[in-house]
């Protein structure tokens, strides 16, 4: 008889934003002629910028003749996005990193999803909590993770390092040494970002311990401050204990499209292993790579063109940003990102529990958000609001929350 994968029975519920849908849809089902603003999951809304377009559509057309047909793409990327990304991502700020350490992927939720693969089931992962839930899910999937423990909200036999007002949103080194430890900044869901001195100070700790830091960077886009760090790699030593993913999701608004990358340093080495083969084996067997279609697409992003046509798409959004942090706070909420993020985390209005504020906005304002618990529970009593709307939308949920 086939058996299943029992680790999938610890997890709990379904998926975060496939349970806001699941909601939302049922409101719908019941009020047909409600207008639900929708400011929960982070997808983009502008269309595609003319430069990728008129890139997508060549590459197309290449695919229609003879001469320039192309099959299975290289498992690990194409040459010409490859060289882009290590050039202007890395070495143009000062980062030793080549185009070899680059493996081309279609999203960063995928390869956030999959890179626990080359770890074995022994290592004890840390994350921030709150937390992007793919982290927990996967480990908990491969059998990581312990049972759920519903009183404390958590998996056991995780290392859940708390992001609280208190510490700006930004994690204390643990004091149980972890093996592999998740960081994403800009944060998703708060919106914090760590300073170059904070970053470093987890590249030293990981690099005592003999720990890996896996390093969620996909919305390093959004930063606007020049002394935050766009890259793990800005700091001394992160070959050593770091691995970066990156995603052209919300940078370039492919989430319809898909294409994100994972830089895995040569050098980097844990138990006397290097990791750099162990992705690339994974690629080459479990991977066929993205479409060459979707990898010129990236590498129009890379342009002039492409790039101040993006900055421009950026600049909309952090609009949208402090249209929102701007129009809460001065209603008396108290909010926090949307400054170097695309996210505002908001602390809910007289302690509301996050689910319970969800629902009352969903029904007396028709906005919807991201309840904060669903990150993790040191995001209770939080809210998340993504600026990834259009300005209509976003104008008007603000004032329909303000009017609440
Ligand atoms: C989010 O809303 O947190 C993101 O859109 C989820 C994702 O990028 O997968």
């Amino acid at each position: 008889m086939a058996k299943i994968n029992q680790n999938y029975l610890k997890l709990q519920g379904s998926y975060l934003f496939s349970m806001i849908a699941r909601k939302i849809r049922e409101y719908e089902d019941g009020h047909p002629n409600a207008r639900i603003l929708r400011l929960g999951i982070g997808d983009v809304t502008q269309p595609i910028a003319p430069e990728i377009i008129r890139a997508l559509h060549q590459a197309v057309d290449e695919m229609g003749q003879k001469e320039t047909f192309r099959g299975y793409a290289p498992d690990l990327g194409y040459p010409f996005l490859r060289e882009e990304i290590a050039r202007q991502d890395y070495q143009a700020r000062g980062c030793r990193i080549s185009p070899e350490e680059i493996f081309i992927s279609d999203g960063a939720k995928c390869d956030c999803g999959n890179i626990q693969e080359i770890f074995g089931l022994e290592n004890k992962i840390a994350v921030c909590d709150p937390v992007y839930p793919v982290y927990v899910d996967s480990n908990v999937m491969a059998g990581r993770t312990g049972e759920y423990d519903p009183a404390a909200g958590k998996y056991q036999g995780v290392i859940y390092m708390p992001c609280t007002a208190e510490n700006g949103f930004v994690p204390d080194l643990p004091k149980e040494t972890p093996d592999l430890i998740y960081l994403c900044f800009p944060n998703n869901p708060t919106g914090a970002v760590m300073t170059r001195q904070a970053l470093q100070q987890w590249v030293d700790y990981a690099v005592r311990n003999d720990a890996v830091i896996l390093y969620d960077a996909a919305y390093e886009a959004y930063i606007q401050d020049p002394f935050i760090p766009h890259s793990i790699y800005e700091c001394d030593g992160a070959e050593r204990c770091a691995i970066e993913i990156r995603s052209f999701s919300k940078t370039a608004g492919f989430t319809g499209l898909r294409l994100g990358f994972t830089v895995i340093p040569k050098e980097l080495e844990t138990s006397g292993e290097r990791l750099w083969p162990l992705w690339a084996r994974r690629h080459g067997t479990k991977y066929n790579g993205a479409a060459y279609p979707v990898q010129r697409a990236g590498a129009a992003v890379y342009t002039p063109e492409g790039r101040r046509q993006v900055a421009a798409q950026i600049a909309y959004y952090m609009e949208n940003a402090r249209i929102i942090r701007e129009g809460l706070k001065s209603s008396g909420y108290e909010v926090s990102g949307g400054v170097n993020a695309p996210y505002i985390w908001m602390k809910t209005p007289d302690e509301r529990n996050s689910w319970e504020f969800f629902d009352e906005l969903l029904e007396r304002a028709n906005v919807v958000g991201t309840p904060g618990s669903g990150f993790g529970p040191h995001g209770e009593h939080y809210f998340r609001l993504s600026a990834f709307g259009n300005r209509e939308t976003t104008q008007e949920a603000v004032e329909r929350i303000r009017s609440l």
